[in-house]
């Protein structure tokens, strides 16, 4: 049957009618906000090209992760900026760093929030590489994997509920996974960032990080942002190693992908909405070519309804505010 007896517009007439029909939703609880931590008070601040997002001091990071527990947000994610780097990115494992800091002090004072915390180490490597850079500049994978997953036991031995590693090494996720058994840790998920592509639109999170590569660039381990069969292929490996979620990264430019992973794994996905994704929202906001409001609300919701089940997102506390309003 088609026109006139079917009408489309018969279920758009009213708010509640919209309502009744609407498909995906959005809450608080799905949303995971990232928090950069810094180990010295003189690298606090603003970025430049995230108004609203600041590098926190450990005590700023457990304010805000209780203002985002108050708003319903189910978790933050933890990025640490150290005082001091070096070739092997050393202060990503240790037990005094700004995450594992963070980390305990947001689970000593907020026990129901989650911490999620970012294992690499790009932040942490003078050379800005998310691995153990070789003599002839090339990033050692295997070398890798074992500082990956010491920096991820000594997350879990800070409190962490939930590990991240973003470094896009081979053989990763089974690494930490074994690892975080033999210590004890055997209980902790892991959210890997299975399909994180060399992207463009990670720019400001550099910024915000220190963590720009010093030579070249990271498309020796990231995935071309052309494949996606590729990023199928991915996300099914990281759940043999022992995934408990996966992730596409980055969202909005990704959502056939978000889809497809979902479709092919049946596992939770998370997407991640990214720094640059988020600095062209606020740009053209505050140039006020577009409403940030219903412009956030429209990526998240499409975010939810490409399959993501969670979604990452530096938004996530004025969209749990805005949330709250419409009900
Ligand atoms: C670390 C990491 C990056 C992001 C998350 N973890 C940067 C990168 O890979 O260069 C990007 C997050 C964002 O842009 O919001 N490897």
């Amino acid at each position: 049957m088609a026109f006139p007896s079917t009408r489309m517009r018969r279920l758009r007439a009213s708010a509640s009618l919209r309502g009744l029909v609407r498909e995906t939703d959005l809450r608080a609880g799905g949303l995971i906000l990232p928090l950069f931590v810094v180990e010295s008070d003189s690298e606090k601040g603003e970025i430049a090209a995230m108004p609203g997002v600041e590098r926190l001091t450990v005590g700023e990071a457990v304010a805000e992760a209780r203002s985002a527990a108050e708003l319903g947000i189910a978790a933050v994610m933890l990025f640490g900026v150290p005082a001091e780097k070096d070739e092997q990115g050393s202060s990503a494992w240790d037990d005094e760093g700004a995450v594992q800091l963070a980390t305990a002090a947001i689970k000593r004072e907020l026990g129901e929030l989650l911490v999620v915390t970012d294992v690499c180490l790009c932040e942490y490597t003078t050379h800005g590489h998310c691995g153990v850079v070789r003599e002839d500049g090339g990033v050692d994978n295997d070398a890798s994997l074992e500082l990956l997953a010491r920096t991820a036991v000594s997350h879990a031995r800070a409190g962490a509920d939930i590990v991240a590693p973003s470094d896009m090494m081979d053989g990763r996720v089974g690494t930490i996974r074994a690892e975080l058994d033999a210590d004890g840790f055997a209980e902790v998920p892991i959210l890997a960032y299975s399909a994180k592509f060399a992207s463009a639109f990670y720019g400001p999170f550099r910024e915000a990080a220190g963590s720009a590569p010093a030579f070249g660039d990271r498309r020796s381990y990231q995935m071309d942002p052309a494949n996606g069969r590729e990023a199928v292929r991915e996300a099914l490996l990281d759940v043999q190693e022992g995934a408990d979620m996966v992730m596409v990264k980055p969202a909005l430019a990704y959502g056939d992908l978000i889809r497809a992973v979902k479709e092919a794994t049946g596992m939770p996905v998370s997407a991640y909405n990214v720094s640059g994704e988020y600095a062209m929202v606020k740009a053209a906001a505050a140039a006020g070519y577009i409403d940030e409001r219903a412009t956030v609300l429209e990526i998240l919701t499409s975010l939810r309804r490409a399959g993501a089940d969670t979604i990452i997102t530096y938004h996530a506390k004025d969209a749990a505010r805005w949330l709250a309003e419409e009900i």
